[in-house]
């Protein structure tokens, strides 16, 4: 398996690489509106903050709070989109961690950037992150790019490492609701599958099928407690196939959230 496991990081890497020399091609490679995407990350990080903030029973608005104290690491961070979006709401400390060294050149000249820590992973790992050391770990528009099961399991394991007690991870999937594992395209893989894929970034992606929901959990249950999964519905048609969109089906994103110790029971009696 660990073979596997380096042998598809390392096509990973390779491909990222290749296709991110400048930041206009990297920023492409992150998403092909990736000015939109740019602009919605402010949304999505007062989202998670919301989230974090309920389950530690905080009432604040985090658009109002002190967020200097805060932590977040930021996995497969790319240019730093959405770390831009928490370093603008003031905290404290933003880092992210990626697999290829040609993004985080990028990320890493970014003024807005400028306090980050950036780390090289080796594909399955965060980097060289301090252990206990973030309050939050996020991640965007990332796992679902990696089919291979246990390459997610050892990443899920690493981020819960990263994690103070009670930090949280908050990972984006994308649901395919109506898909099966039977409808699931060459090349991508059903969540059970471990694939050394030699494509990677849409073109060989890891399909959340309703039937795999359950291996979700379990896999984040490995580490965390608490699991909530959030579906952002797009109302997109899930069942007609659309042989030119980059996805032949549409999905829904899907965040997975859990902390490394559970918060929620306690919150409800005290
Ligand atoms: C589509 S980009 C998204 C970048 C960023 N998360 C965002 O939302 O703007 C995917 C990123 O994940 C990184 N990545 C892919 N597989 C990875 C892995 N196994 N470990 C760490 N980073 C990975 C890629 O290098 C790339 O920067």
């Amino acid at each position: 398996m660990d073979d596997k496991l380096a042998r598809y990081a390392h096509n990973q890497r390779t491909q990222y690489d290749a296709t991110s020399a400048t930041l206009e091609q990297a920023q492409a490679q992150v998403a092909p509106d990736y000015a939109e995407l740019r602009r919605i990350a402010d949304g999505y990080s007062r989202f998670i903050l919301q989230h974090y903030f309920q389950r530690r029973g905080w009432k604040a608005d985090p658009d109002q709070a002190d967020l200097s104290r805060l932590r977040v690491l930021d996995f497969g961070c790319g240019v730093g989109r959405v770390m831009e979006a928490f370093a603008a709401r003031g905290v404290g400390q933003v880092d992210g961690c990626d697999i290829s060294e040609a993004m985080l050149g990028h990320a890493r000249a970014n003024p807005a950037l400028a306090a980050s820590r950036l780390h090289l992973t080796q594909g399955d790992d965060a980097g060289g992150v301090a252990a206990g050391s973030y309050d939050i770990a996020y991640s965007f528009l990332c796992l679902h790019h990696i089919p291979m099961r246990q390459t997610r399991i050892n990443i899920l394991r690493a981020l819960a490492n990263a994690l103070a007690p009670e930090g949280m991870v908050f990972v984006e999937l994308k649901l395919f609701p109506g898909a099966t594992p039977a409808k699931i395209p060459a090349r991508h893989a059903h969540w059970s599958e471990n694939m050394v894929a030699t494509h990677t970034n849409s073109a060989s992606d890891v399909w959340v099928t309703p039937d795999a929901l359950g291996m979700v959990y379990e896999d984040v249950r490995l580490f965390f407690f608490d699991i909530a999964m959030i579906e952002f519905d797009l109302a997109t048609n899930h069942y007609d196939p659309d042989p030119h969109a980059i996805y032949s089906l549409g999905f829904n994103e899907l965040f997975v959230a859990g902390t490394r110790r559970p918060l929620l029971k306690a919150l409800v009696t005290a």
